[in-house]
């Protein structure tokens, strides 16, 4: 992959460990940099049940890929220091953005005290790519204005404060990862606090060839998951901002023809004292 000359490009080190946001599947929403450190490197340990190492392989063919799927924690971070140790430049491939639920913390803690050098390259996270592929906004002016993203507790528990009632009670947009398998319950749960008619959306494989699309309320939305088969790389966005009558209405201030800011002189009357 070329790059006009002028562009100034972020320097990629041997012997560094980068933790590259792979996107959510389709290899053409990696970063550019994150095709760069790809391309550079000579190991790559990916998450073999959500990156799909076949799309990726094709931009990093000569270096040694290693499926952490059946390793711990240990194993990876012993892979991850052995390839630094010998002057690679290696890649730890998580899905999405690395910061979202992407278990960073507890290697690069390990790898400070091990004196390996390590470096974050953001991605496209799957909620943006499921917002995209559903074409809808996560906030509309007047709507919500707030993201929340969470997941209900698996094997991992959800901190006090953080249960999906409590949230729900923002009546901000909700985007709950890693809890599909547990649709009636994430639906029971938030229509103890919501409207059954409030609208909601399960994307599934977002951007993969077999991307899967959704759309209800929290009346419909079990059953249809259910009846589309799915189970897993999925998640849920539940929120007024997904009503088609309110996408039809919701008008930002910022682009009101009375409003005018830095940028652009009111076209009729004045400015209103508000923050677009
Ligand atoms: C361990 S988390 C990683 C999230 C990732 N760091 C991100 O930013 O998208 C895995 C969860 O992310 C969601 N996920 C990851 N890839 C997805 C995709 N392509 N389509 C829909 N959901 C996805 C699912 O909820 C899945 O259970």
């Amino acid at each position: 992959m070329t790059f006009p000359n002028d562009i100034p490009m972020h320097p990629v080190r041997t012997g560094a460990v980068y933790f590259v946001g792979a996107g959510p599947g389709s290899p053409d929403l990696l970063t550019v940099r994150a095709a760069r450190v790809l391309a550079r490197a000579g190991r790559v340990v990916f998450a073999g049940s959500l990156v799909p190492k076949e799309a990726m392989v094709i931009l990093s063919p000569e270096a040694k890929w290693v499926d952490s799927a059946g390793m711990t924690r240990e194993e990876i971070v012993d892979s991850l220091v052995e390839g630094a140790n010998r002057g690679e430049v290696v890649v730890r491939l998580a899905s999405g953005d690395p910061a979202i639920f992407g278990a960073m913390a507890e290697m690069t803690t390990e790898l400070e005290k091990r004196g390996i050098a390590w470096e974050v390259v953001p991605g496209v996270s799957s909620v943006f790519a499921s917002a995209a592929a559903l074409g809808r906004d996560l906030t509309l002016p007047e709507v919500s204005q707030t993201v929340i993203l969470t997941r209900t507790a698996g094997r991992t528990p959800m901190p006090e404060g953080e249960e999906l009632e409590s949230l729900a009670r923002h009546k901000a947009t909700l985007v709950i990862f890693l809890s599909i398998d547990r649709i009636e319950e994430l639906v029971d749960r938030l229509t103890s606090v919501l409207p059954e008619n409030t609208p909601a959306a399960v994307v599934a494989r977002a951007s993969w060839p077999d991307e899967v699309l959704v759309q209800g309320d929290l009346s419909t939305i079990a059953l249809m998951v259910r009846a589309a088969k799915i189970y897993r790389q999925a998640l849920m966005i539940v929120g007024r901002v997904l009503d088609a009558r309110l996408r039809e209405t919701a008008r930002s201030r910022l682009y009101a023809a009375d409003f005018g800011h830095g940028f652009r002189d009111p076209k009729e009357g004045n400015p209103p004292p508000v923050d677009p």
